[in-house]
């Protein structure tokens, strides 16, 4: 936590570190609620009304009613990001099912409770991450959509977690997460795109991922720059044979991946990644100063 991180709780703008629920919050207890993670550029939050949408997604798969209306939430976060005192941050935005007896049915809780924090995010602890970073396929697979759902962007991270500590361990930067069935899902707080024979390829929606936004973004813009783009169910193996990877996320923006296990991902081509990295840069400059 930095020292000038804000926190939006119950109405006021307090310093984060003052900012606290309580112990009997389901959240807390039980992982019980749902998140989203925005970063704002020139005092605006890009891609908003995505993010609102799939807040709005998460809350309906888990039956949760959220306590301020779109509008109020829009104000609050204008709010936050007034008051901050640097124009671009990151916003983690938290909804949890509230205050409730012990116990896991959500019926003890009456009201939900909402907080969004201010701050700086570094996904990623190196400071060569320009140069790209290494990758462990993990052990731990990805929860399947009949267990939970990863489309729901809940607060319960345990698995991606415990695949970020096998890549601690291993001195990998981060980790990739495949499915029950062996096919590439996502990084642990991030998507994965490969280019291969010029190809954008990112695996499909169907093998059990987030649908990041950044991810989308990455996906239109490569259409503009004249990109074929696929989205495949892709094995391990096939990620190896890669020409260039790269991760995506709101957290993350654009990471260079150089290696995948022991692997080193090189190209004798012209690298592609510098232009879609170029033009994301760009797209966030051309929305957040309108
Ligand atoms: C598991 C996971 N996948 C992917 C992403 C990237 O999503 P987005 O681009 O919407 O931030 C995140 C972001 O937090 C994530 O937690």
């Amino acid at each position: 936590m930095n020292k000038h991180a804000l926190c939006w709780l119950n109405e006021k703008i307090i310093p984060a570190h003052q900012a606290s629920i309580s112990v009997f919050d389901h959240g807390l207890l039980y992982g019980d609620g749902i998140f989203e993670g925005l970063r704002f550029y020139s005092n605006k939050v890009f891609q908003l009304e995505a993010h609102l949408q799939r807040l709005q997604e998460s809350a309906d798969a888990i039956s949760l009613k959220i306590p301020l209306s779109q509008d109020q939430i829009r104000q609050a976060i204008q709010q936050i990001i007034q008051q901050y005192p640097q124009d671009s941050g990151y916003l983690r935005l938290v909804i949890t099912r509230g205050i409730g007896s012990l116990g896991i049915d959500p019926l003890k809780c009456p009201q939900a409770n909402l907080f969004i924090i201010a701050d700086e995010l570094a996904v990623i602890n190196t400071t060569h991450i320009d140069q790209g970073i290494k990758l462990l396929v993990a052990s731990t697979r990805r929860m399947p959509a009949e267990c939970l759902d990863p489309k729901i962007k809940s607060l319960n991270y345990l698995n991606n977690i415990l695949s970020r500590i096998e890549a601690n361990k291993a001195g990998m930067d981060e980790a990739l997460m495949l499915n029950t069935r062996g096919f590439v899902t996502e990084g642990t707080v991030d998507n994965i795109f490969i280019i291969k024979d010029q190809q954008l390829i990112t695996p499909s929606p169907s093998d059990g991922l987030l649908l990041g936004i950044t991810r989308d973004v990455i996906l239109q813009i490569a259409k503009q720059l004249g990109l074929t783009t696929k989205e495949i169910s892709m094995t391990p193996d096939y990620l190896l044979q890669a020409d260039e990877c790269f991760l995506t996320g709101t957290g993350a923006e654009l990471i260079p991946v150089k290696q995948i296990n022991q692997h080193q991902i090189t190209t004798t081509q012209k690298p592609l990644f510098p232009d879609i990295a170029k033009a994301f840069n760009q797209t966030v400059i051309n929305y957040c100063q309108n």
